[in-house]
């Protein structure tokens, strides 16, 4: 619930050390002024697929880099860095045109809300990569303390701990996970093997980027929190695509993009902190608030001047999310994804490298054709049909269709009989 401190934005703490403007307000947005189809008719997606500017007859399948932006999204990013060119000479300081200096309560609370978080806990980042650095440099470690990972990071999830084990000789432990994984419980044994006395912190991918696998982060948080191991979770590909509750989760750390899978403009990023752990966590951008415990988000979001524009197309997305409907956007990914897993299974040539088991699997498919030239599928799903994946993995989101899913699974079909 926003409460008029969270409007204002200007706590007492800071007000000495930060401009006086007053805060954009994020309890609007754009999106009130769209039609939305009926939840209830049939044509919802193929109406629901006109809100974005892509061309009719292109199919987007790499939201795994980048989401691709509603209309809106995109125009009410494009509206204000034209304002910032056009009118600067008219700001008079009164607003708010830039970021980087405000706490952004409203824009927090609502990713707060969105993984069952308070807005103490939520600190705005450019994206996952600097969510990771945060944790990763400002968590004190002893040398020798040793921090597990997966041998399938993202460069974003890995590179802080790498410089952190050159600098102050902790170790960085990347454990061997199956691609693919038979079942959740095969990762989690592996992890509880894993926990050994000298471990400090766990620092794992919700879903695994390249392959596109769930891993059971509920149960590994669980045995490492007997343990009393950090966990920090890498969640750039799970934010908006999956239902993300951190408290479920029982995680003590959580980053993400929110360029991705909730189709923000790219710049975006968020951190969680679990408020218990938030005084372990130095800042690693340090400004005015570097030291405001009385919202330690702030003391992790301020960082200097910053593209407002981002965070106003992010408030457009964080609404955009919304007016769909969480549930309903994480089942139609689901759905999709199933639906192209399906149909490579009863190609014998496709070789799935994503796990097939209900619970480790949503939006992202990985898969090549046994025999076929690298590049070749990429290459060929564009020149028949205008699908657009990234190398082997494809991701699907709500503006892919069945329709889509059968026109890549009919090239694969006659790629794989050549
Ligand atoms: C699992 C994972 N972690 C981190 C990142 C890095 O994200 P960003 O570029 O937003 O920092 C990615 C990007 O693809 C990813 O897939």
């Amino acid at each position: 619930m926003m409460t008029r401190r969270d409007f204002l934005g200007t706590v007492s703490w800071s007000a000495f050390a930060i401009p006086a403007f007053a805060q954009w307000d994020f309890t609007q947005s754009k999106v009130q002024d769209i039609k939305f189809p009926e939840k209830n008719d049939p044509a919802y997606w193929s109406k629901l697929r006109k809100l974005f500017p892509m061309p009719e007859d292109q199919a987007f399948f790499n939201t795994g880099t980048l989401g691709a932006q509603p209309t809106v999204v995109m125009e009410s990013t494009i509206e204000h860095i034209r304002k910032v060119a056009t009118d600067i000479a008219e700001w008079d300081y009164k607003d708010d045109w830039i970021s980087g200096y405000k706490p952004y309560r409203v824009i927090r609370g609502k990713l707060a809300e969105l993984i069952n978080a308070t807005t103490d806990e939520i600190a705005l980042t450019e994206n996952a990569t600097a969510g990771m650095n945060y944790i990763s440099n400002g968590l004190e470690l002893e040398p020798g303390d040793l921090v597990l990972g997966t041998d399938q990071e993202h460069t974003g999830g890995r590179s802080g701990w790498l410089v952190k084990q050159k600098r102050k000789k902790i170790v960085y432990r990347p454990i061997p996970v199956p691609k693919p994984a038979k079942d959740p419980q095969q990762v989690v044994d592996i992890f509880k093997r894993a926990m050994g006395k000298k471990v400090k912190v766990i620092a794992i991918p919700h879903i695994v980027g390249g392959n596109g696998t769930i891993i059971p982060i509920k149960a590994i948080c669980a045995e490492a929190k007997k343990r009393g191991i950090f966990t920090v979770i890498d969640g750039a590909q799970a934010l908006g695509q999956i239902a993300v509750d951190v408290k479920d989760l029982d995680c003590d750390a959580y980053y993400s993009s929110r360029h991705k899978w909730l189709l923000a403009p790219p710049g975006n990023g968020m951190l969680y902190v679990r408020q218990e752990r938030m005084q372990d966590i130095w800042t690693t951008m340090a400004s005015g608030n570097w030291d405001n415990h009385e919202d330690d988000g702030y003391r992790l979001t301020q960082r200097g001047t910053g593209n407002l524009a981002l965070l106003i197309g992010l408030n457009t997305a964080l609404d955009f999310h919304q007016q769909i409907g969480p549930e309903r956007i994480y089942k139609r990914i689901k759905f999709l994804g199933d639906t192209l897993r399906e149909g490579l299974k009863t190609i014998k040539k496709a070789q799935i490298f994503t796990p097939t088991h209900p619970e480790m699997s949503a939006g992202i498919t990985s898969y090549s054709i046994k025999g076929l030239m690298e590049g070749r599928l990429v290459d060929e799903l564009w020149r028949r049909k205008k699908i657009r994946i990234r190398g082997v993995r494809q991701s699907t989101h709500i503006y892919n269709s069945p329709q889509e899913i059968e026109d890549t699974l009919k090239i694969v079909r006659d790629l794989a009989s050549e």
